[in-house]
């Protein structure tokens, strides 16, 4: 029996453990995926029990996803340039192999909803935190800076702390926006990502004010509790279509267990759309 993990601290408000034991079931594979409270100073002796119990890898989140890179062997993909965090672990032999899956789910779950990066010429990345880096290392993907024939797409980015956004845009070649003055440049943006945790059940609201978007625009959150956070009810009340968080944290799992159990969880007919209904009904 393959067994999997996630970790982090705290870690009982976790969708993962619902979403892959669910897999699991409707897969018909033996195995399990255990949430486990891992206090900071424990880390490097827990990832060695892990990895001496056999385990065959799983998840890292808050607040390991950065501490955990000093003990991986490997570092592969985005995780391994400016990303800077892991969120997936794969234990093959004796090496500890770190991936960043919140990447793959970022643009996974904007591509299973119909969005092509090819008709995109302007973002705005509103935050400049860890969830932003891996957003704005994907996009770069997607827009390289200074390509020929392709010099109108830019990534405004937006922070209320300017300084970590003109770090970010040095790094990423961004416009840099004034928090204050966010809504100035909707008007040229074909795309919006909030990265932040604003929005969130128990933080405060984003203060945005969407009417000068166009209406051909999309907005993205990547909070999914609520689901309709304030920022995706305005943009539906505008007539703006929307894609909501919870596609991100379904995709970044799609990828883990594939790499644990071997079977990719997308591929079974409707799997994905139930899980959905699933972790919609567990969110409180
Ligand atoms: P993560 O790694 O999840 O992105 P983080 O690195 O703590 O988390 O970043 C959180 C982001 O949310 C930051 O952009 C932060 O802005 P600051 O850099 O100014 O701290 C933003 N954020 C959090 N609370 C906020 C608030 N009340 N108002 C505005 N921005 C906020």
């Amino acid at each position: 029996m393959k067994r999997a993990f996630i970790i982090g601290h705290p870690i009982s408000h976790s969708l993962s453990p619902k979403m892959h034991k669910f897999w699991l079931d409707e897969l018909g594979i033996e195995g399990s995926y255990e949430a486990i409270d891992v206090a900071p100073e424990n880390l490097e002796a827990e990832l060695k029990r892990l990895q001496n119990a056999g385990y065959v890898g799983g998840n890292v989140t808050i607040p390991h996803k950065e501490a955990v890179m000093k003990f991986c062997d490997e570092i592969v993909g985005l995780a391994k340039g400016k990303t800077k965090a892991i969120n997936t672990l794969v234990f093959i032999e004796n090496k500890i192999v770190g991936y960043n899956s919140d990447v793959y789910g970022f643009s996974k779950n904007l591509s299973s909803n119909g969005i092509d990066f090819d008709n995109i010429n302007s973002c705005l990345v509103i935050g400049a935190g860890g969830a932003a880096i891996a957003i704005l290392t994907e996009l770069r993907m997607f827009f390289p800076p200074s390509n020929i024939g392709q010099s109108n797409r830019i990534i405004y980015v937006t922070n209320r702390t300017r300084d970590k956004s003109a770090y970010l845009s040095k790094e990423f070649e961004c416009c840099v926006i004034d928090w204050d003055k966010k809504e100035t440049i909707l008007p040229s943006v074909d795309l919006v990502i909030n990265t932040t945790s604003l929005g969130m059940k128990g933080q405060p609201e984003l203060d945005i004010n969407l009417n000068d978007l166009r209406k051909n625009s999309i907005v993205t959150d990547i909070v999914y509790n609520p689901l309709e956070t304030n920022l995706l009810k305005q943009s539906h009340s505008l007539g703006i279509k929307t894609v909501d968080g919870l596609g991100m944290l379904i995709y970044q799992g799609v990828l883990g267990f594939t790499k644990w159990f071997g079977v990719d969880p997308s591929t079974k007919e409707g799997l994905l759309e139930k899980t959905r209904e699933l972790l919609v009904k567990n969110l409180s």
